[in-house]
């Protein structure tokens, strides 16, 4: 798809659809309310009829209206006016793609960009919309070809705004959603698709499409070679080789690096320690912090950002093999530290712990681990916020605002040393597990203990990155705008 921005009033608009706002009680927006007098109040008698009365994702398409160039005028409902939510407008919008995407219409004026949504502005207004508009779009076809494509799908929205500068929010939209829909595909593809080698070679394609990007791909034999023993311990229980992923994103010189690690477990069985069955599937989307960083790194890529960025995906099978680990195994991480494995299960922190020592060899202004981590996580925080983990007051700030900046939110949880002695063990430095209580927090306490030297934050996305069972099945694409918003941010804030 294709996004423009016009300053042109509804009724001179040369479009294939226009679409303006109503709201409940017969309320219009600016532009419904020029088209309503352009009409002689064609949309009020609609709204009296009682055809539409502008709850939030209805929609009315109308044909040859009086008053208007264009053919097609959408009504979409958005609630109460002057008091739409972001979600509210999500759903507006997602209503109204839909029936664009079906409509026979080429292209389509969206006049929803002036509508007031919380405190937001117009260029809010104007990202979110590409956002949406690309993620109801989405449609994953590698393995199921006999999904249809729309017979005429929509090819281009153009956005109302009196200012230009919705351009670049509409660029940073379409780069997000496009990172988006990439982190979506990797996760939705099976375990025996993408395997550690899949995404290997997906980091090397990124590094033939964008010359900013340089890829390494480290094998078994280096790992070792490194002392990885905790990451290769998971690896040994599966057939299919572990790789070490590094993308490098240069856009700034010899700016120190943020450096994104994330969890690359293609298929999460549980190891020894065996998952039970009902709804393991779900386990191949364990690699959705990795597809989180991919999507982030195409992101940047494609907006040419001026920051250094450097993606880091340990990935890995965890499965019961005669080779696995088994339970009170115990592993030396690349660190020097010692693990006690008591639970096979609690396999991302194995495989991050010696990523996160391997990032220091960038000497990074900034550390974030994203990670599948716990189940506990979605007890605590459910699927609407991510849960972030620092040893930094400052980035957990940054984080959390770029949460709400992107709507794509998250919510910090305690890293108090309080909770440390959970971990400890009897046989080496440090246990895997932590017992049954605040099992987020004492996941992301073992990761604490491999970050020491940098300034770190750890966000578990088990909750975030994919919505589970049934029609919603899929994986989300989150935390893709939080990260690029973040990345968005910090460029900002240095300027
Ligand atoms: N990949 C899982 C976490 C997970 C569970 C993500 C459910 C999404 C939904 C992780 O490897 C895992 O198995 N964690 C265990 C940790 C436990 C053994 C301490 C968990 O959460 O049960
Ligand atoms: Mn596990
Ligand atoms: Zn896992």
């Amino acid at each position: 798809m294709q996004y423009f921005a016009t300053s042109t009033l509804p009724s001179s608009q040369q479009t294939d659809c226009v679409t303006v706002a109503v709201f409940e009680q017969g309320e219009l927006s600016p532009s419904a309310t020029l088209v309503n007098e352009q009409s002689n109040g064609y949309i009020s008698k609609i709204i009296d009829r009682g055809d539409i009365s502008g709850s939030v994702g209805e929609t009315l398409l109308l044909q040859d209206v009086a008053g208007l160039k264009s053919p097609r005028l959408l009504l979409v409902g958005c609630g109460k006016k002057d008091d739409t939510t972001e979600n509210q407008f999500n759903t507006a919008i997602g209503a109204m793609i839909k029936v664009l995407d079906n409509s026979g219409a080429d292209d389509a004026t969206s006049y929803l960009s002036e509508i007031k949504v919380k405190s937001r502005t117009v260029e809010w207004n104007v990202q979110q919309t590409v956002i949406t508009a690309e993620s109801n779009l989405y449609k994953y076809t590698q393995t199921k070809p006999s999904v249809k494509a729309t017979v005429q799908p929509i090819k281009s929205i153009t956005f109302f705004s009196e200012n230009s500068s919705t351009q670049s929010a509409s660029d940073s939209g379409l780069a997000i959603a496009n990172g988006m829909s990439l982190a979506r595909t990797l996760g939705d593809l099976p375990g025996n698709v993408c395997t550690p080698t899949y995404l290997a070679d997906q980091a090397v394609e990124l590094g033939k499409r964008y010359n900013s990007v340089t890829t390494t791909i480290l094998e078994e034999a280096d790992m070792a070679e490194l002392g990885m023993h905790s990451l290769l311990s998971v690896s040994r229980g599966s057939r299919e080789p572990a790789k070490l992923i590094t993308m490098n994103y240069q856009g700034a010189g010899d700016d120190r690096p943020v450096v994104l690690v994330g969890k690359g477990l293609t298929f999460d069985a549980g190891g020894i320690s065996l998952k039970p069955s009902q709804g393991m599937d779900e386990m191949k989307y364990d690699m959705c912090g990795s597809a989180g960083v991919f999507g982030t790194i195409s992101a940047i890529a494609e907006l040419n950002l001026a920051i250094n960025v450097i993606g880091v995906v340990p990935s890995s099978e965890n499965m019961p093999d005669g080779d696995a680990n088994k339970p009170g195994d115990i592993v030396t991480s690349m660190a020097g530290k010692t693990i006690e494995i008591l639970n096979t299960d609690a396999e991302g922190r194995l495989i991050l712990c010696d990523a996160l020592s391997y990032s220091e060899r960038f000497n990074p202004e900034i550390v974030i681990d994203i990670a599948t981590l716990t189940g506990a996580i979605i007890v605590a925080l459910g699927r609407q916020a991510t849960g972030v983990f620092a040893n930094d007051q400052t980035l957990a700030d940054d984080l959390l605002k770029a949460g709400n900046d992107s709507h794509d939110r998250v919510w910090q949880l305690p890293l108090w040393d309080e909770y440390q002695s959970q971990l400890d063990s009897n046989f080496a430095d440090i246990a895997n597990i932590g017992g049954k209580e605040a099992g987020s927090v004492t996941a992301a306490c073992f990761l604490s203990r491999f970050t020491e030297k940098f300034t770190w934050a750890h966000l578990d996305v088990a909750g975030t990155a994919w919505n589970s069972g049934g029609k919603a099945k899929g994986a989300t694409g989150r935390p893709v705008p939080l990260l690029v918003q973040y990345l968005l941010n910090r460029i900002d804030d240095k300027k």
